[in-house]
């Protein structure tokens, strides 16, 4: 039974406060992965959802950015590049991190949380947290045109994306001296290039010798960050209601992105990112496109122009949505964000379908459940055979799976390998949480 199964995996990679995405490939706390895989425990122990989102935000940085890694101590040094020598950062709470952000999904994590049991000692506790979040992003990433940039491939936390190929071009430093750990875990077909790495690396290390100031070669606003950034603006909105604080800055703030979003983002049919260092918008093909369907405020016009792309383009009818349309020439099924099929960013456009056209979102959550029953919590799969691709046991693929069966009563259907044992006996909330819920 699946969602017993999905338990199984999110108990097994639980650390404590935290669930690392993967043992082996991913060892630390992701931050998007975080806001996943809450609302993923959300669905069978909230309260280890909110202490997976306590323990993230615990090492929010002064300025109120939330870094993308952060390093668990106890995790041999080597297990993961670029580790805690590289980023060479301490956050206030004394923990390592890494320096960059990833798409903020975080608000919309925790109003999930608090929706599947009210706590509104929880919620006051992360509000002023995510409102800091949101102001970071303000105060050091706001373009003019009023969008959010991100300054690095992994943080659009699509790395390799074909998106990014005409950018990283700007990027000439070839640095050496380093090993990929990820390799020893997943095939060098189903990774980024050793190309794509070198210049992972230079951005970052270019970033952190200017203490995570100032934003190297590239700069690109994305319209999956730039949705999730707006998303939040208008899901604490609902948080600062529920708080008896005031909302209206909240709902002004998602206002003016998802405008400013149509304005420079849209191309007509999808959303684009642009490059804000070669001034120009990238033509790309890239699913992130459709991600500005989690905006409320999206004019009816582009709601339905956009899912006419993703009918077109993406397959939406199919149920398994590729990260990048297979009719682009750089489409590739097994190479991690340059097509196969990723069970976060489906669950985001299954989101905005449910925001919008409740009818379409159905087949996409039942292509979740498909694709997990036949190939198990992989990273990602092929979207033509189904295969699954990266790591197994992959923690934000089976907590949105729970999330989907819960919301549509779907059936709970057999993965590989057979039955679930019995034996691995129920596993419910009172398991041990551990002793280091953020007090
Ligand atoms: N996704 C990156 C990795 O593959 C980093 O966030 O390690």
């Amino acid at each position: 039974m699946i969602p017993r199964e999905a338990v199984r995996v999110l108990v097994s990679n639980w650390d404590g406060n935290h669930t690392v995405p993967s043992r082996r490939l991913y060892p630390h706390q992701w931050s998007w992965d975080s806001a996943f895989i809450a609302i993923g425990h959300s669905r069978w122990s909230p309260r280890r959802g909110r202490a997976e989102l306590l323990s993230l935000l615990g090492a929010q940085w002064r300025d109120g950015r939330v870094p993308h890694i952060v390093f668990n101590p106890r995790v041999p040094d080597g297990a993961y590049f670029p580790g805690p020598d590289f980023w060479q950062v301490r956050a206030p709470s004394g923990t390592s991190t890494s320096g960059i952000v990833q798409p903020p999904v975080h608000a919309l994590a925790a109003w999930r949380t608090h929706l599947a049991e009210p706590d509104p000692a929880f919620l006051r506790r992360v509000y002023p947290k995510l409102v800091a979040q949101q102001e970071f992003l303000r105060a050091a990433r706001r373009s003019p045109e009023g969008l959010i940039a991100i300054v690095h491939p992994w943080e659009s936390g699509m790395d390799n994306s074909p998106a990014w190929d005409q950018p990283l071009h700007a990027v000439h430093d070839r640095p050496t001296g380093y090993v990929r750990r990820d390799l020893g875990t997943v095939d060098a077909d189903e990774r980024p290039t050793d190309r794509d790495y070198e210049r992972y690396v230079a951005l970052a290390r270019a970033y952190r010798d200017s203490g995570y100031l100032s934003p190297g070669a590239f700069q690109v606003e994305d319209p999956l960050f730039n949705a999730a950034y707006g998303q939040a603006e208008h899901v604490l909105a609902l948080i600062a209601a529920e708080l008896g604080l005031d909302p209206e800055p909240h709902r002004h703030e998602a206002a003016a992105v998802t405008a400013a979003m149509v304005e420079h983002l849209w191309d007509g049919a999808l959303f684009q990112p642009r490059d804000l260092v070669a001034g120009r918008m990238i033509r790309s093909d890239s699913a992130a496109g459709l991600t500005p369907l989690l905006l409320p405020g999206l004019p009816g016009d582009v709601v339905e122009r956009l899912i006419s792309t993703a009918l077109d383009r993406f397959a939406l009818k199919d149920g398994v949505l590729p990260s990048f349309s297979p009719a682009a020439p750089d489409f590739d099924p097994v190479r991690y964000w340059r097509g196969p099929s990723w069970v976060n960013l489906s669950w985001l456009i299954w989101q905005g379908l449910s925001e919008h056209r409740p009818e379409l979102a159905r087949p996409v959550a039942e292509g979740i459940v498909r694709v997990i029953a036949r190939s198990g919590f992989r990273e990602y799969f092929d979207p033509f055979t189904l295969r699954g691709h990266g790591c197994s046991d992959f923690s934000w693929s089976a907590a949105l799976l729970l999330d989907l069966v819960a919301e549509h009563g779907l059936e709970a259907l057999t993965p590989p390998g057979g039955e679930v044992a019995e034996e691995q006996g129920s596993v419910t909330e009172a398991d041990d949480i551990g002793d280091q819920v953020p007090a």
